[in-house]
């Protein structure tokens, strides 16, 4: 049997995508011990996935990973979450790789009961960016009392770390367009508009003051408007890289050198983001969902750099 899969063919832009047939994984051909084969019923988009072919890592080391320690004989792989069934039972699948296709091989531990009350879109744009919400709120120390700045709050990681900031009773101040402005004070955050003039609008935010800051863009004006504010270094985090940051004594959150990957806190993080979300206390905001085939139109979206929430593949 033959099933469909969304794979770069060569580095560049969305236009390398292509829709292959290739045949469904089975056990001996392609499904090892311990591993599962996922029906998906919709995958999550991530900027990684374009970044991962876009040539943006392209640099590679002794070891053929590439800067962003990806794997280049991996290369077509894309697609790092999603949400499926296996055996009848509904899962929610992160991290894998390959989950642009109608079935996705994955290893057991990487699955996830999902919540019923949780759409497929949802439970499939959950956990990559809540559990670098949950790394990056730990980083930075963030607790009650706390009030944090948060750049890119609209973006698929900025709105789960809001969320997750004002659940630990933190005070939230978070940058976005004024377009979004409505949608971030929903989940509790106060909303800043990003560009020329943020410290001066973020100081008459805060009068007492910033403790920690997230960095969800990797902008100069975030990284300086940080610097400025956060007195401790160590409580602003960072998930973007780039060779200023690695100076500033800030964490580096991420896969690239020097960075933290937070594996192990991240797997755990998973079991409250999906309590969190099947009860209701956490929202996972789509911005738009594609059909699979579709996957470049979704990608280009993407990299417009101005989709508020998660964008998702449904096979
Ligand atoms: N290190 C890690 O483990 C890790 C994990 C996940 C993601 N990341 C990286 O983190 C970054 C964010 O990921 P994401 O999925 O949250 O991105 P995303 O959803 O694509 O972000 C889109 C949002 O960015 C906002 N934005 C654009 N320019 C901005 C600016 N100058 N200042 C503030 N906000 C701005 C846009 O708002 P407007 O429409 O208002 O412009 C839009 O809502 C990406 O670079 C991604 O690769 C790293």
């Amino acid at each position: 049997m033959n099933m469909r899969l969304v794979r770069p063919t060569a580095y560049g832009s969305p236009d390398v995508l292509d829709v292959a047939e290739v045949p469904v994984p089975e056990p001996g051909s392609g499904l090892g011990p311990g591993e599962v084969l996922v029906r998906v019923k919709a995958a999550g988009v991530n900027p990684i996935d374009w970044k991962i072919y876009s040539g943006a890592f392209h640099d590679v080391d002794d070891d053929h990973h590439d800067q962003a320690g990806v794997d280049i004989d991996a290369l077509p792989r894309i697609g790092l979450e999603c949400a499926g069934v296996v055996d009848g039972n509904e899962v929610i699948v992160y991290p894998v790789t390959a989950a642009y296709a109608d079935y996705v091989v994955a290893p057991a531990d990487s699955l996830i009961a999902k919540p019923a009350t949780l759409s497929w879109a949802e439970a499939a744009g959950l956990m990559l960016t809540g559990t670098t919400a949950a790394h990056a709120l730990h980083a930075a120390g963030v607790h009650e009392g706390d009030t944090v700045l948060i750049h890119n709050g609209s973006g698929g990681v900025g709105l789960m770390a809001i969320q997750l900031a004002t659940h630990r009773g933190a005070k939230v101040i978070a940058t976005a367009s004024e377009h979004n402005f409505e949608l971030l004070r929903s989940l509790g955050a106060t909303p800043v508009a990003y560009g020329p003039g943020l410290l001066d609008r973020v100081q008459a935010t805060a009068p007492d003051g910033i403790t920690a800051a997230l960095d969800l863009i990797g902008t100069d004006e975030a990284l300086d408007t940080s610097l400025a504010l956060v007195a401790d270094r160590t409580r602003i985090a960072s998930i973007t890289g780039g060779p200023r940051r690695a100076k500033e004594g800030i964490k580096l959150l991420g896969y690239g050198p020097g960075e933290d990957a937070g594996a192990e806190l991240r797997a755990a993080a998973r079991t409250d983001l999906a309590t969190m979300a099947g009860a209701g206390n956490l929202r996972v905001l789509i911005a738009a969902t594609y059909p699979l085939t579709q996957a470049a139109e979704a990608h280009r979206a993407g990299q417009s750099g101005h989709t508020p929430g998660k964008l998702i593949l449904i096979p």
